[in-house]
């Protein structure tokens, strides 16, 4: 537990905690039943809620589903902890900084193509919640449906501790390498890995370089799952047992700890006479996850054409509908191109699903310049869009040989409702006013026989 110094951690401590968060043991796989005890003896045997816990230690139950959802969908874990988490004073209100919640309504819904280029560096002694800079979404966060795209920029490591009963927090690294230290214990994640940190789960984020930097989807939605593979088989996409979950860890402190919990839109704070992040063995399928995107195994083409997007889907968040999600999460992650007498790069469509791209490292293979890293493009509802006109020529002229896509890794979040910006997205000045142009100069190549 920081004595309030993480904010201010040197070189030579973020050296020690890396060497740490990369001897950090973890559990595999995505969805299971998982257990984990910090000190031999503190789960308990045969029952969830024994008359007196192990060790003296409170059970406590988190449910992310209805107690009742189908079993296969149903996501719950039993916390052994030092203290219930009800042990707290009232939350009274407090800043809700650069965040913003749906119903997103105080911009008009634009049907241009957006891109944005970086934000600028925060102030000093910024932490990642600080630096919490909210673009867009849809939905409603009191109805638990619909996303949140965000950005993140920090420079300081959290010293208070952060939960969102809003949604589930996907964070996706582009610079600085991150402990995030949960409830569940601690998982370490780099640019090219994903963070997933379920609704209401406690944590504190932590740097392990000068700066961190990425952007985070918070799906107010049911919680992500992996997809269906349908005939790809049993196999392939992302697979489940690269999913890292987190041994306990817990820290037994006691003393003045700040705690903020967004709700409905807002962040609300407290201050904790002890640490809640003292679960001591959990065990449950409800638990945070980390992912490293490079074990994504890609599918695509060995013939002519290629597959629709939905097939480099990582995690997606389904709606009520069969198939329509709430929210994917796609990568674009190295692969081959073979395909015959096709057009390599992503086509040109419109789409009924809204995409906002983002850029973890590299170049993306169809746009030539612009779409950098640390920025993000809108494409939303019926929008089109396509390779720029530079891409366009090149690869209409390219010989058709065997070519590795391996110098960049861009993902997306896609969603079935239209992302509403806000504010201060519609009027950031890194809003780039000539986006339109890469589409310019297609030229009319129609001849009539
Ligand atoms: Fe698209």
């Amino acid at each position: 537990m920081s004595d309030g110094g993480t904010a201010r951690a040197s070189a030579f401590e973020r050296g020690a905690a890396r060497k740490a968060a990369e001897e950090l043991g973890h559990l595999s796989g995505f969805g299971n039943e998982h257990s984990s005890e910090a000190v031999p003896g503190a789960l308990p045997e045969g029952r969830n809620s024994p008359q007196r816990a192990p060790l003296g230690l409170y059970a406590e139950q988190l449910s992310g589903t209805a107690f009742t959802e189908p079993r296969a969908h149903n996501r719950r874990s039993w916390l052994y902890r030092i203290r219930p988490s009800a042990a707290h004073p009232a939350f009274t209100r407090t800043g809700n900084g650069a965040i913003r919640s749906a119903p997103f309504q105080q911009t008009v819904p634009d049907p241009n193509r957006l891109r944005w280029s970086p934000l600028p560096a925060p102030a000093g002694g910024t932490d990642f919640l600080a630096g919490l800079w909210t673009l867009g979404g849809n939905g409603d966060v009191t109805q638990r449906s619909g996303m949140a795209v965000h950005l993140y920029h920090a420079n300081a490591s959290m010293d208070r501790v952060f939960s969102d009963a809003d949604g589930e927090l996907l964070i996706v690294p582009e610079e600085g390498g991150l402990v995030l230290r949960t409830e569940f214990g601690l998982l370490h994640v780099e640019p090219g890995h994903i963070a997933l940190i379920p609704r209401g789960v406690r944590f504190r984020v932590e740097l392990l370089d000068d700066m961190a930097r990425g952007y985070v989807c918070e799906n107010y939605g049911a919680a992500f799952r992996l997809p269906e593979l349908g005939p790809i088989g049993a196999n392939g996409l992302a697979n489940a047992r690269d999913f890292r979950a987190p041994v306990a860890a817990y820290e037994d402190v006691e003393g003045p700890v700040e705690v903020v919990n967004k709700f409905c839109g807002n962040l609300w704070s407290a201050t904790y006479d002890h640490s809640p992040l003292d679960v001591v063995a959990w065990h449950g399928n409800l638990v945070p996850y980390a992912y490293d995107l490079r074990r994504f195994n890609v599918m695509g083409t060995i013939s002519y054409d290629h597959p629709d997007p939905s097939v480099f889907t990582v995690l997606t968040a389904p709606s009520d509908t069969p198939g329509l999600a709430g929210v994917d999460f796609v990568v674009f992650a190295p692969r081959w191109l073979v395909g015959e007498d096709t057009f390599r790069p992503p086509y040109f469509h419109r789409n009924v699903m809204s995409e906002y791209m983002g850029l973890i490292e590299g170049a993306y293979d169809a746009k030539a310049e612009g779409f950098v890293p640390g920025g993000g493009s809108l494409h939303n509802m019926m929008s089109a869009h396509g390779p720029d006109r530079e891409t366009f020529e090149r690869a209409s002229a390219a010989e058709l040989r065997p070519q590795k896509i391996d110098d960049g890794l861009a993902f997306m979040f896609e969603t079935r409702w239209p992302v509403f910006l806000t504010p201060q997205a519609a009027r950031a000045e890194q809003l780039q006013p000539r986006y339109d142009d890469v589409w310019q100069g297609l030229e009319r190549h129609f001849r009539p026989m």
